[in-house]
């Protein structure tokens, strides 16, 4: 348009075209104000005296930590201490295999391992990089009963556990509850922190005293 604008100005037009379009795209609100720093972080950050592979390798750490989180919709943050504690009665008597879906950097396989030796722990988990870390963890503590998989919890077969322990977000619920449902044997549990299955009300909820007043819904698969 033969327009010549200051740095700035462009940056702010741009943020703001960004956030509407997010918006209706379908992001929620609080996206918009991420929308509208970004090419204002981008263009104070040119200015800045950093190399550009700095820049390349920051990228290329958030890709292996959140990884598909952009399809998947459930990024990584962890169960709190008191979570993990709280989990430890609601495990069965005597031997017991365990599976967290979507298992971060293992530490609430690590922590139960730990609290109750005679269980099985398996963890599941896409991102490269907290698996990895979970690796590492589990061979560094000699954790010989935790067993950490890379991939989709898609493809697990839940049928091979007695407790299965997801802590992930509101839209995977309907589509995991489905595959719980399909694949969990009768009289097995299914424990799920925070994040409610709407098709079905949970046997018990446990609120946990943490930070977040974490919520501990349980179900117990019928049949039994
Ligand atoms: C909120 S974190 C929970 C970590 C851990 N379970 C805990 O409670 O501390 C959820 C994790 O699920 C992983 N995830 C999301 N979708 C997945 C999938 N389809 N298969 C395996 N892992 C998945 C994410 O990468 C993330 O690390």
């Amino acid at each position: 348009m033969g327009l010549t604008l200051p740095p700035l100005a462009f940056g702010l037009i741009t943020g703001v075209v960004g956030a509407l379009l997010g918006r209706r795209a379908g992001l929620d609100p609080w996206w918009m104000a991420i929308q509208v720093a970004f090419p204002l972080g981008i263009l104070a950050a040119q200015g800045a005296p950093v190399p550009s592979w700095v820049w390349l390798s920051l990228f290329l750490v958030l890709v292996v930590v959140y990884w598909s989180t952009f399809r998947t919709q459930v990024p990584l943050y962890l169960s709190s201490t008191r979570v993990r504690q709280a989990l430890v009665p609601l495990l069965p008597a005597g031997p017991f295999t365990f599976m967290d879906v979507g298992s971060g950097v293992g530490g609430v396989l690590t922590d139960l391992s730990v609290l109750r030796a005679d269980g099985e722990y398996h963890g599941i988990e896409s991102a490269p990089l907290p698996w990895l870390v979970s690796r590492v963890r589990i061979a560094a503590g000699r954790h010989r009963n935790c067993h950490a998989h890379w991939g989709s919890f898609w493809n697990a077969d839940l049928s091979q556990y007695d407790v299965v322990f997801a802590y992930l977000s509101p839209v995977p619920m309907a589509a995991l509850w489905e595959k719980v449902r399909a694949e969990m044997r009768p009289g097995s549990t299914f424990i799920s922190n925070t994040f409610v299955v709407a098709a079905s009300r949970p046997s018990r909820t446990i609120t946990v005293d943490d930070l977040h007043q974490s919520t501990l819904h349980i179900w117990t698969m019928p049949g039994a």
